[in-house]
């Protein structure tokens, strides 16, 4: 039955061993943790940190030992025998060098080819959890920022989700606030007796109109019996066409900019604005039924590129929280928390240079009292144990107020280590080749449908380049296109450490020679294309013929596959994606080497196999594997 059991990462397995040295080594010690960590790989594997500190301890006790260095000495005596184990020595002041055995190695690994890549999820500590991510702005354009809280926020779900932890993928969309009045009263104005459109008539014009890709769209049923579509472009409403429906679009912002202008320069309709305010939080039904329709075609447009990226949230906007604020800040006040300051209630935090404003001073909710309300109810009503918030950075301040608030409200235990937990993932800008913030010629931000628009575009262009044309069909040609150029993108984005600026370039990111989606799609379809022109048959040798690891490079990338589990499990803890992306770059690596060198070892198309899989990761989509077939069609070997 034990042998069932998710194994654990290698760390897991050596601390157990080093855990039980310990306690014979030191017996008056028990609380003292293992310290395990990869060490230079001229020494060994593994090396155990716990001399040094034990020593400071237990020095001028009574004890027997002498230095760091004969407690590391009698920490390496007291290991128990273990088949994990080759050989360990002992470095600098009591370093206890673990050098794993090949064997080991090797039957690790294929233990995990033939249960599967789950038996290696790392264990942690929380059942559930979660990510919000994305979360645009109703009427606002999503721009690069929206896109790398997207792709961030699905990879930290992807890796806790293969960690076995249920997660909540949030889309905390800006869909509530004093300026769905302005939207709503806009609205009306220009299009009175609205109508809620049906998809089949948006498909239908979409089809007809290319325009209105990028075009907000409305149904207005006019007093007259022909319809009109119109559409706002910069400030204007422009006349398309005569159809049977009307329409305006917004996913470039157009609307919300140009009700804005409206707002700033016409004090009556500003005055209109604020009435409608209230009207839509009095729930009078026309308002509602505005303030949805503006959402819902919004929601049309996010809906697509997550749709492009394969990615799955669940809509919870901040309008979702609002009938829970008073509540909350009925709680928070009764606890104390809350002051009077200039008319407005805040919550002051220590350090902090202004306070968190969570009523304003006319006595409306804003974004830090959705998001204390959020807070309160991800912990209470949905059970979650760890909140994570993907945002730009120069949101930090604000979720270190949220975080502390939640701290003196005691609806979060003190410190940054116990659960439940909430971090703040942030993430920093998106450059140009001028080290400036990504604009387009026109200073407008880039808007995000462009940048997967160009990568799929200039993929499928050196795909036709290559002859790929006359060889696929343009389905094909497309899918594949798609998968490479947003697989491009993505990878661009995640291979950094997330707080750093990086740069945004296509060339380097759709280069098949560096660090690239597209270098490393490409090592995965070649070594299933090398499986499959031997035609050996995967399945059966995954059962038979034990694995032996007998050349260097054999034995680095076994133990290099083996350290998947502790990888994911860091890159989990930190929430650093990057990390895993080093990792399979890596493996890349240690694959071309191993091919390369090992061209008659007995475990090729089994290592191979297996790198195969991990680079694939276990929840391809039916796209990503026709994706590959052609791949390997295209890399001719
Ligand atoms: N809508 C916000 C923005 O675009 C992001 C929301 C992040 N999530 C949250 N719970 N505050 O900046």
């Amino acid at each position: 039955a034990a042998d069932e059991e998710v194994v654990g990462t290698v760390k897991d397995q050596l601390a157990k061993l080093f855990e039980e040295s310990l306690r014979v080594t030191v017996p008056d010690q028990t609380d003292t943790d293992p310290l395990i960590a990869a060490c230079n790989p001229r020494f060994g594997d593994y090396q155990c940190n716990n001399a040094m500190s034990l020593w400071t301890k237990i020095k001028g006790t009574g004890s027997a030992f002498t230095g760091p260095q004969p407690v590391g000495q009698a920490i390496m005596t007291n290991l128990p025998r273990s088949e994990m184990i080759e050989s360990c020595s002992i470095a600098g002041p009591g370093f206890v060098n673990v050098k794993l055995s090949r064997q080991w190695i090797a039957k690790s690994i294929q233990k995990m080819l033939i249960k599967g890549i789950e038996t290696w999820s790392p264990k942690l500590r929380v059942k559930r959890a979660v990510v919000d991510f994305s979360s645009p702005n109703i009427a606002k354009e999503m721009h690069v920022g929206h896109l790398r809280s997207t792709i961030i926020g699905d990879t930290l779900a992807r890796m806790l989700e293969f960690s076995n932890v249920e997660v909540l993928r949030r889309n905390h969309v800006g869909d509530w606030g004093t300026q769905f009045g302005m939207l709503i009263e806009f609205l009306f104005e220009k299009f009175p007796n609205m109508e809620v459109v049906s998809d089949q008539a948006i498909g239908d014009l979409e089809a007809s109109e290319n325009l209105f890709r990028k075009l907000f769209i409305y149904k207005c049923s006019s007093t007259y019996s022909k319809v009109l579509v119109y559409c706002i472009l910069g400030n204007k409403v422009v006349k398309v066409s005569s159809v049977k429906h009307w329409y305006t679009v917004p996913d470039n912002g157009a609307f919300y900019k140009a009700s804005k202008q409206r707002f700033d320069s016409d004090p009556g309709f500003k005055e209109r604005a604020q009435q409608a305010v209230v009207s839509l939080q009095g729930g009078k039904e026309k308002y509602r039924k505005a303030w949805s329709q503006i959402c819902e075609i919004s929601r049309k447009g996010y809906e697509k590129v997550y749709q492009r990226l394969g990615i799955v949230l669940e809509e919870k906007g901040e309008s979702f929280y609002n009938p829970y604020i008073p509540g909350v800040l009925e709680e928070l006040g009764k606890k104390g928390l809350i002051e009077e300051s200039e008319g407005a209630r805040v919550i002051f935090i220590e350090g902090k240079k202004y306070p968190f404003i969570v009523v304003k001073s006319d006595g409306g909710f804003n974004y830090a009292s959705t998001d204390l309300t959020a807070l309160w109810y991800r912990l209470n009503e949905e059970k979650a144990e760890w909140m994570i918030y993907v945002t730009d950075v120069g949101q930090r301040e604000h979720f270190e107020m949220l975080f502390t608030a939640a701290k003196r409200a005691g609806w979060l235990p003190p410190g940054d280590n116990s659960y439940p937990k909430a971090n703040h993932v942030g993430f920093g800008l998106v450059l140009g080749e001028d080290g400036k913030r990504f604009r387009t010629r026109s200073t407008e931000v880039v808007k995000l449908v462009d940048l997967l628009d160009e990568a799929k575009s200039r993929c499928k262009a050196a795909l036709v380049e290559r002859g790929k044309a006359e060889e696929w069909t343009e389905e094909e040609l497309e899918q594949t296109a798609e998968a490479v150029g947003y697989g491009a993108v993505k990878y661009a984005d995640l291979k950094n450490n997330r707080l750093t600026n990086y740069t945004f370039n296509f060339d380097q990111m759709l280069n098949d020679q560096g660090n690239t989606a597209v270098y490393l799609l490409y090592a995965h379809a070649r070594i299933c294309s090398i499986i499959r022109k031997s035609g050996k048959d995967v399945e059966e040798l995954k059962k038979t013929g034990a694995l032996v690891l007998e050349h260097p490079n054999e034995r680095a990338l076994g133990l290099h596959l083996l350290q998947f589990a502790e990888i994911v499990e860091e890159a989990c803890t930190n929430l650093l994606p990057n990390v895993l992306c080093e990792y399979l770059y890596n493996l890349s690596g240690h694959f071309t080497t191993f091919y390369t060198n090992c061209q008659t070892s007995p475990n090729r198309w089994c290592c191979q196999s297996l790198v195969a899989f991990v680079l694939w990761g276990q929840r391809r989509r039916q796209a990503d594997s026709c994706c590959v077939k052609r791949l390997q069609r295209s890399c001719g070997n």
